[in-house]
């Protein structure tokens, strides 16, 4: 029996406390939050775990494997790095943490203690996204061409990142996991309309080594909720639409071919391909859980997670990457290779 400990429980942390304490193999040991009335409403939930406000109590518990971390993004790396100091495989929320140069730390950290290091990248652990990647995987989009994506609604404001460090890593870390070449630079522009400092509004561009293309709009500031990806392709095109609850995926054949040979512009006919539109069949199951079983089974085998550290440190990179551009009028802003 893996005991858990989990910091946090605002918004987010309550669903990992909910699906670790489905599973079989882990108790949630101790909840921890600083916020005495969060903690009193975990306890009338949970009463089989501790509840303290003070995470050294989780730290100093030789009975804790392992931490799952839910806190806001800026003290991600001060827990994460306690943690594995003190010998326990942590699950810290998305993003990793507040910078390339924390990540690339609690990654060493990590390999150096030997203990398992994900990161919340849900959307990974979506039969959807999965769905998606086979159905790209197996050609039958042909080239991608561009992905874009669109991740806007009313809030939540957050206080220390910007909406792209908040709703962004989602979209990335779907778009790394599926695009099979490497992020080479960045464009992001951006406005903060709420919170001064604080861009409540990005526009993001990422360009790959092998010309592919991706555009990511994030908004705290728009009357609908809308979480939709769209990947055009040389054949056919998918939209992903996470709303829905039954048709998230529609595959559209449309494409647009150009003429192998022409000489003049007179010539050249552009010819439109409208064909049909289905929906595959996906079976639905909570991301949080598969993901929350995922880092069991990594702690228990010693395999290396999904959203893993280098996978989380790619996302942070193109999230700093932004916010270099969105400082510099959203020029473009390379990627650096990590040493
Ligand atoms: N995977 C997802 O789909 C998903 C969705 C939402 C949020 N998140 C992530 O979850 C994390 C938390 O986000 P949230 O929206 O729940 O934030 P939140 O502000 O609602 O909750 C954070 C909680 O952490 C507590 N806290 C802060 N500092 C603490 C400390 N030092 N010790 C103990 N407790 C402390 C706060 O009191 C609060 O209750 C973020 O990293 C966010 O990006 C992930």
């Amino acid at each position: 029996m893996l005991n858990i400990g989990i910091v946090g429980c605002g918004y987010w942390g309550p669903n990992l406390i909910r699906n670790f304490n489905a599973l079989k193999e882990c108790r949630v040991k101790t909840i921890c939050d600083i916020d005495k009335d969060r903690l009193a409403r975990m306890k009338s939930l949970y009463p089989g775990s501790e509840t303290v406000t003070d995470f050294d109590v989780i730290v100093n518990d030789p009975e804790i494997h392992a931490v799952a971390i839910a806190t806001p993004v800026h003290m991600h790396f001060e827990l994460a790095k306690k943690s594995l100091e003190a010998g326990k495989h942590i699950l810290i929320e998305k993003p990793m943490a507040s910078s390339v140069e924390e990540c690339v730390q609690l990654k060493k950290l990590a390999e150096k203690n030997k203990l398992t290091l994900m990161v919340g990248h849900t959307f990974l652990y979506s039969q959807t996204v999965r769905k998606i990647k086979e159905i790209i995987k197996a050609g039958d989009l042909g080239r991608i061409l561009y992905i874009s994506a669109r991740r806007l609604n009313l809030g939540l404001f957050q206080k220390d990142i910007n909406v792209a460090w908040d709703l962004a890593p989602h979209d990335i870390s779907i778009i790394l996991n599926i695009m099979e070449s490497e992020p080479v630079s960045v464009n992001c522009q951006g406005k903060a309309n709420v919170h001064e400092g604080i861009e409540d509004i990005t526009n993001m561009t990422i360009n790959f080594q092998d010309k592919g293309f991706a555009t990511i709009k994030s908004s705290w500031l728009d009357p609908n909720k809308i979480r939709e990806m769209t990947f055009v392709g040389s054949k056919r095109m998918l939209v992903y639409n996470d709303i829905e609850p039954n048709e998230k995926v529609k595959i559209y054949d449309k494409r647009v071919e150009t003429p192998p040979h022409y000489d003049t512009f007179g010539e050249f006919q552009h010819s439109y391909h409208y064909g049909d539109m289905y929906s595959p069949y996906i079976k639905q199951d909570e991301p949080l859980k598969i993901e929350c079983q995922h880092f069991l089974d990594c702690i228990k085998t010693g395999d290396t997670p999904i959203s893993g550290a280098e996978e989380s440190l790619r996302v942070v990179q193109i999230l700093e990457a932004s916010s270099t551009s969105l400082k510099n009028g959203g020029n473009k802003t390379e990627i650096k290779k990590i040493p």
